[in-house]
């Protein structure tokens, strides 16, 4: 199936997203910025810090969607709107193209639905490594006005893989959904990702 840029989802303006992800680096870069002190003081406890990062998501409002460098990588975190959620837990797995969910935390083989991609209660949030399981792009579909592909996730424009809004590929070249990183939620908005 074809993306077109018709198939992008969301009303979030352009102003709203750039002050989301704005705060969120900000936050990061408050983080990094204490890296040098950590660094003298213990070494042990600096790689710590580089592995582990906390996000407060309150700032991201329902539809909106940030972007978080969590070891060198992208990650995408996406606050769902009902009807997306209701639309990723009505796919059957056997209609997926990979049937596993990625979660790099488990090396069992688990069933690809929405409920095992997101965590119970937070099922608004999607949390997953933003590289193309291709040949690793960063797929579109995090800002306002990206083609997120027809069914309303992203879209990988280097050879034109889709992905739903749980992440999961559903069209093009990618043979494997997207990786959902380590993460878990340390109270009601804020996640510690590694
Ligand atoms: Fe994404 Fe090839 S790298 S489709």
């Amino acid at each position: 199936m074809n993306a077109t840029v018709e198939d992008i989802g969301g009303d979030v303006s352009r102003r709203d997203f750039l002050y989301l992800a704005t705060g969120a680096f900000a936050a990061i870069g408050a983080a990094g910025a204490l890296w040098p002190l950590v660094d003298q003081m213990n070494p042990d406890a600096s790689a710590l810090s580089l592995a582990t990062i906390e996000v407060d998501l309150a700032p991201i409002q329902n539809g909106q969607a940030i972007t978080i460098l969590w070891r060198g990588m992208p990650v995408f975190v996406r606050n769902r709107t009902p009807e997306e959620i209701e639309k990723a837990k009505n796919v059957a797995v056997s209609d997926l193209k990979d049937p596993v969910a990625r979660i790099l935390s488990s090396t069992a083989e688990i069933p690809a639905t929405d409920g095992n991609i997101t965590k119970p209660g937070k099922e608004n949030w999607l949390v997953a490594i933003g590289i193309c399981t291709h040949l690793g792009c960063v797929p579109k579909g995090q800002n306002p006005g990206d083609p997120r592909g027809p069914y309303g996730g992203w879209f990988c424009v280097c050879h034109g893989s889709i992905y739903d809004t749980a992440g999961r590929v559903r069209g093009g070249p990618a043979p494997r959904n997207l990786d959902i990183p380590p993460y878990d939620f340390i109270d009601g908005t804020k996640i510690k990702l590694g």
